[in-house]
């Protein structure tokens, strides 16, 4: 690459992390203050079936101990296909962005996860390889009634998980891949063109309460900041510009007994 190019691109880069305070204020307003319409607080259905989840969670959680929790987390890329209940996605769905309430006149989601002005931008997607009582597939979350939404079989459920993740193969033994996506406008409505740093921050929340969510059931997960997200734009079928896919995490089954194989994940690191 170009010289100039990579270093325009690094300072593309930087640029985004700061906020736009150069920029006169009265040149421009949010669509909040221009006292726009606010668009919806969730995307809504897509049209498919729904699956409702349990808020029956007391009876899955395996470890309630905060401390715990916290020694606990770590990455975990090493799986061991077995089963996971549905009972047990719904307690990670609520943990990462379950609805606790509403506040004002429909003004704002209360959710499990703290998010800049409480905008919640994300829409949770899941690529289903493994879970009781699930058909393999996409489903789509929908927060406010707490709900699964089916969207379509896949075929070759393991290659899109492993194409999801830039071909990194060990995702394609996790039971359930959590995509998620940005839906632009939900929160430029109120912060503009520095929507977007406050988001990915939001972002960091709603991994770490899945973290540790899957700590809590003995299950593993791991962030991926290395994903495909045309080939994930495309699949769900979202223009990759209003709505964009900007995370995903496997979920697996573990056994505390899989350090050795967690290890040698990180063999390179002794040469
Ligand atoms: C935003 C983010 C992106 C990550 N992307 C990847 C990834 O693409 N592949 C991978 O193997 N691990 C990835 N990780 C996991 C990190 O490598 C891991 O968190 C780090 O090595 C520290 O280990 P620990 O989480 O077990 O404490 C990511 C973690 C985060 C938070």
């Amino acid at each position: 690459m170009d010289k100039k190019l990579y270093e325009k691109l690094v300072h593309e880069g930087r640029n985004f992390m700061h906020h736009h305070r150069g920029i006169d204020r009265e040149s421009w307003k949010s669509g909040q203050q221009k006292e726009l319409p606010q668009p919806p607080l969730v995307k809504g259905r897509m049209g498919g079936e729904t699956i409702d989840l349990s808020k029956d969670f007391i009876k899955v959680i395996k470890d309630h101990d905060f401390l715990d929790l916290l020694i606990k987390r770590k990455s975990n890329r090493v799986y061991t296909e077995e089963k996971i209940s549905l009972d047990e996605l719904s307690f990670l769905l609520w943990a990462i962005q379950g609805v606790k309430g509403i506040r004002g006149n429909n003004y704002a989601t209360l959710r499990t996860v703290p998010s800049g002005g409480a905008r919640h931008p994300f829409e949770t997607y899941l690529i289903v390889k493994n879970i009781e009582g699930l058909k393999g597939g996409l489903y789509h979350y929908l927060p406010l009634e707490h709900q699964l939404e089916f969207i379509k079989i896949m075929d070759g459920v393991e290659e899109a998980m492993d194409l999801a993740a830039c071909k990194q193969s060990w995702v394609k033994k996790a039971n359930v891949l959590f995509i998620f996506t940005c839906v632009a406008y939900r929160c430029e409505w109120r912060y503009g063109f520095n929507a977007h740093r406050p988001a990915l921050i939001d972002l960091g929340h709603v991994g770490e309460n899945l973290y540790l969510a899957c700590a809590s059931l003995q299950l593993g997960t791991c962030g991926i900041a290395s994903f495909d997200d045309e080939y994930l734009n495309e699949l769900i079928g979202i223009d990759g510009d209003e709505e964009y896919a900007c995370y995903v995490q496997p979920v697996g089954t573990v056994k505390s007994s899989n350090q050795d194989k967690e290890d040698a994940f990180y063999s390179f690191l002794k040469r």
